[in-house]
């Protein structure tokens, strides 16, 4: 197949994508709405392997527990969160076609300025202005225009009425934070322990673009990781020796600045990262991208800029990959400290804590109190029994209160005054067995959509093979879409018919997907597997059928076209020890014969 001269990386793979069944922009018969995509059969086959590598390498490998939790939660979780007050894109409207711009994006595409996201809404203003920015749709100036704070959720109503708002989640890590007092107890209460889920994220992108880069709906992968971050430890010396391509803000700021090629263990060691678990996390992904076939000379981990990171994270990186010549962001690893879990304490009625014994028992002096409800009583009357809570709540959290002669507590919005001699304050010697924590979160953050197009994007490949040329894409058998295409080498020869079927139902028992197809002449057929990346194919030929003994298939490897002559019997465990990494397809011609001919049609 040739491609068109002059299309994009981009637009070549969307002309395939949609061609091919991977993903396309959905509700076409309606108009379509921008931002929302289906992905096709080849698409949804290629994504759940994907998801299915993923929760085998950081949920079971890593011994987490997975959860799923509603895509629709209630607006206080995000009051809690900070989505409701801080999740917005700067936006900018046309005045002539009213088409709404991200307003950072503009500037980003137009201009050297690499970092618009993080400035203030003055200065885009303002930087508008300086370089003349135009609605890309119709060309009028966007200067003067105002650039106004975009919330990215979508809202609903939960029930009939509208006194329950709630939002579609834009990220799945909330699911996991709100469920943390349940969870924590399959934990047993011990630290360190990953939840990690993998779901749909909700956000009203001001303009969706490149395709399933940044759509309107999308699934994530996220790995929320628990820790007390004074005692626990990852298994770092498992990825010390795990070469990564980083690009530490610094160097995103040097002039001069470039990748530092270098190993997990040396990049934490040196302190390049900061973090131990972020260094863990990012020679997981590492390993793992390498796995499912993202091209690593088309990868970096690159470092949030200090005004780029969110306010609850202390470290952050993101793995990039380069697309469409273009880097985006497909993961994320941010250290964000006890942010979640204590503001979900604060606005939640529940225990989002952990008690963590100490190895020795410690003496402390305490202050504590005991009021006196002889004298509380007659003077409080029903309110009594609540001031002595209050009281013994005060004292823990601010004993300095108790410092003057009265003590100011608040009850049901009003504030009592209490004399400290009626609360008993004293200081006491205790002997405690250990304290109540808020762990520490480390969270990894997959974009599975965006994994997707980037494996389509490092498998995209032109070649020619005899005097054909060929589009094919060199997906990873570990998430290829199918496994292998069969197919009787010509369609009216009754006997290959029924042979090839055998070989189908035979191949499926052994657990493999397969497809078989017996339409056109076998070079077409190859390449229609070829262009969804079907890492294998196997042939039934007349040269293979036996009068006596085991008759034989040809097996072809998509990305050489080599073929090998191999028992019928033996093809799912051989294809199958391919898979594993187990076995070299080009080492099975040492000990099968090579089958010259590429696209043999009798
Ligand atoms: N819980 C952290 C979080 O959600 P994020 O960087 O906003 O962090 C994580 O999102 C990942 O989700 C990104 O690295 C990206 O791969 C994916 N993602 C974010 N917005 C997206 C969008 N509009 N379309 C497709 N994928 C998106």
């Amino acid at each position: 197949m040739s491609t068109e001269e002059g299309q994009t990386e981009g637009e070549r793979l969307a002309e395939l994508a949609k061609r091919r069944g991977f993903f396309f922009g959905s509700s076409g018969a309606y108009g379509g709405v921008a931002g929302f995509y289906t992905f096709g059969p080849q698409g949804a086959a290629l994504k759940s392997n994907v998801e299915a590598a993923w929760r085998d390498r950081f949920t079971v490998r890593e011994g987490n527990y997975e959860i799923e939790a509603p895509t629709i939660m209630p607006e206080p979780v995000f009051e809690a969160s900070g989505h409701l007050d801080g999740f917005d894109d700067m936006l900018v409207e046309c005045p002539d076609c009213t088409k709404a711009h991200r307003a950072d994006h503009l500037i980003e595409d137009t201009t050297d300025i690499e970092d618009a996201e993080s400035l203030p809404i003055d200065e885009v203003e303002a930087l508008i202005v300086e370089y003349d920015l135009v609605c890309p749709r119709c060309q009028s100036a966007l200067g003067g225009e105002p650039v106004e704070s975009f919330n990215l959720m979508f809202d609903t109503n939960i029930g009939p009425g509208s006194t329950s708002s709630g939002y579609l989640r834009p990220e799945t890590a909330q699911g996991i934070f709100v469920e943390f007092p349940q969870i924590k107890q399959y934990a047993r209460n011990t630290l360190p322990f990953g939840v990690t889920q993998i779901g749909r994220a909700y956000r009203n992108e001001i303009s969706p673009r490149k395709r399933i880069v940044r759509t309107r709906e999308f699934t994530q992968a996220e790995l929320e990781q628990f820790i007390d971050p004074e005692r626990d430890t990852p298994a770092l010396d498992d990825v010390a020796d795990v070469a990564v391509t980083l690009y530490p803000a610094q160097q995103q700021q040097n002039e001069n600045g470039g990748y530092i090629e270098i190993t997990v263990g040396e990049a934490v060691e040196s302190g390049l990262i900061g973090n131990r678990w972020i260094g863990y996390f990012i020679g997981i992904a590492q390993q793992w991208y390498e796995a499912i076939g993202v091209d690593t000379n088309r990868f970096r981990f690159r470092q949030h800029l200090s005004g780029e990171r969110a306010h609850y994270a202390a470290e952050c990186w993101d793995a990039e990959s380069e697309v469409d010549e273009d880097w985006i962001e497909i993961a994320g690893f941010a250290y964000r400290g006890e942010y979640d879990l204590s503001k979900h304490a604060e606005y939640g009625d529940d225990d989002f804590s952990i008690f963590q014994e100490y190895e020795e028992s410690k003496t402390v002096e305490r202050a504590v109190v005991d009021p006196d409800m002889s004298v509380l009583g007659p003077k409080f009357g029903a309110q009594a029994g609540d001031i002595k809570t209050a009281l013994e709540t005060l004292v823990e959290r601010d004993p300095d209160a108790f410092s003057g002669d009265t003590v100011e507590i608040e009850l049901d919005g009003d504030t009592v005054a209490v004399d400290t001699d009626d609360t008993n304050f004293h200081i006491e010697t205790q002997t405690v067995n250990g304290e109540h924590i808020t762990p520490h979160v480390i969270e990894p953050s997959f974009g599975i959509d965006r994994t997707v197009y980037t494996l389509l994007a490092h498998g995209y490949q032109e070649d020619t093979i005899g005097d054909e040329n060929r589009t094919y894409l060199s997906l990873s058998p570990n998430v290829a879409p199918t496994d292998v295409g069969v197919f009787p080498l010509v369609s009216n020869v009754e006997q290959l018919v029924e042979r090839a079927k055998d070989v189908v139902s035979d191949l499926r028992e052994a657990g493999l997907t397969v497809i078989s197809d017996d339409s056109g002449s076998i070079g077409r057929r190859y390449r229609r597997q070829d262009e969804v990346g079907t890492p294998f194919c196997v042939t039934v030929d007349r040269d293979g059928i036996e009068d006596e003994g085991v008759d034989t298939v040809t097996v072809r490897q998509r990305d050489t076209g080599q073929q090998i002559r191999a028992p019928i019997t033996l093809v799912a465990e051989l294809i199958q020890s391919v898979q594993s990494g187990e076995v070299i397809f080009e080492n099975l011609s040492n000990t099968y014969d090579g089958v010259e001919w590429a696209n043999k049609t009798e």
